[in-house]
């Protein structure tokens, strides 16, 4: 009944998550349930997951105080309830679970600790220059994860960590930073004066449009296409910038952004990626 996962399979990360789910969330008399590998059926389609139903009722009836063979119907009932219960509760907790426990030790896959360079709140840490995750589109998150893992965007840190990934665990990481209330923003460096113009009003004469045209007034992002420049590390925001320049990243939908970033000196980049770092984030419970 065992099933061996291929290495790659999203699932074979839940191996590495049992003794965590276990601690936290098994009542004490089950904590030794299930053991390692044996509770990949509850996912699967169809068919694997009656296989994997049956094979937790085997388990669930083995943990009952008297697993004599001829175990009468009242504890078949009991192991049914027992059943029940773990099949509604394990899926919510190993989802929530899932995405908190890779932000603290990876996947075990290759993807590194996600708060080693994001900070433990999705801050980012702004003197490497990692950008903010906390309180970003979760689409728009995806998106960037996707990207990296299909090479439209390429990063030597992020493009690795981002293949080691499957596309749930993707989605979930995503959807747990998005949820993270905004962090509190630093002490602003003063922002630049020539950066506020080209920020606010573009540059016409060269056909630029105002980067708050589509990142909002004061950078604080729209929706799942726009992203939030507001309180952004200016190191990562002139990265990205010269990025499009050299075509490292091409994943803007429309090129959008290469057109903006291609008429922009490297004066230019360095003003506005600091006019926008220095903006405040949006008061929080606002949406970014
Ligand atoms: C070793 C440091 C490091 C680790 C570990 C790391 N990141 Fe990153 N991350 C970066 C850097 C650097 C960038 C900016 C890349 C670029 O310039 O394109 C980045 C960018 C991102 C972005 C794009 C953000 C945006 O605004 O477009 C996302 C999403 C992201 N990381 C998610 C993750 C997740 C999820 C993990 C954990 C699985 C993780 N990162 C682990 C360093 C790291
Ligand atoms: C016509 C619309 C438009 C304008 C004008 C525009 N942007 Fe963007 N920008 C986008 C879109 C769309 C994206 C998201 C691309 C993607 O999906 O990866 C983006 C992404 C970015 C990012 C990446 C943010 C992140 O979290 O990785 C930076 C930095 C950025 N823009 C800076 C600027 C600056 C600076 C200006 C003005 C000089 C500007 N943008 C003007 C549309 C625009």
């Amino acid at each position: 009944m065992r099933k061996r996962q291929p290495a790659s399979h999203p699932l074979s990360s839940m191996r590495e998550r049992v003794p965590d789910l276990q601690a936290q969330d098994a009542p004490a008399e089950q904590r030794s349930w299930p053991r390692r590998g044996e509770r990949q059926g509850w996912r699967e389609s169809g068919r694997e997951r009656a296989c994997g139903q049956r094979e937790m009722s085997r388990q669930v009836r083995a943990l009952s105080p008297n697993p004599s063979p001829a175990s009468g119907r009242g504890e078949t009932r009991l192991s049914l309830a027992a059943l029940l219960l773990v099949l509604t509760l394990i899926p919510f907790a190993a989802n929530a679970t899932d995405a908190a426990v890779i932000t603290r030790q990876g996947n075990g896959k290759g993807a590194a600790p996600c708060m080693a360079c994001h900070g433990v709140d999705g801050g980012g840490m702004a003197i490497n220059g990692y950008p903010r995750l906390a309180g970003l589109d979760a689409a728009y998150l995806q998106k960037q994860l996707d990207d990296f893992a299909n090479g439209s965007r390429a990063n030597p840190v992020m493009q690795p960590n981002a293949s080691a990934l499957s596309e749930d665990e993707r989605a979930a990481l995503a959807k747990y930073y998005s949820a993270l209330p905004l962090p509190a923003h630093p002490a602003a460096a003063r922002p630049d004066a020539g950066g506020e113009r080209l920020a606010t009003h573009g540059d016409w004469s060269r056909g630029l449009p105002a980067c708050t045209q589509c990142h909002a007034p004061g950078g604080v992002g729209v929706g799942a296409n726009f992203p939030p420049l507001a309180g952004q590390p200016a190191a990562y925001i002139a990265a990205q910038l010269r990025a499009w320049q050299q075509g490292a990243r091409h994943n803007d939908p429309l090129q959008l952004m290469r057109h903006v970033a291609q008429q922009l000196t490297p004066q230019e980049i360095d003003a506005v990626a600091g006019w926008f770092a220095a903006q405040p984030l949006p008061a929080k419970g606002s949406a970014p």
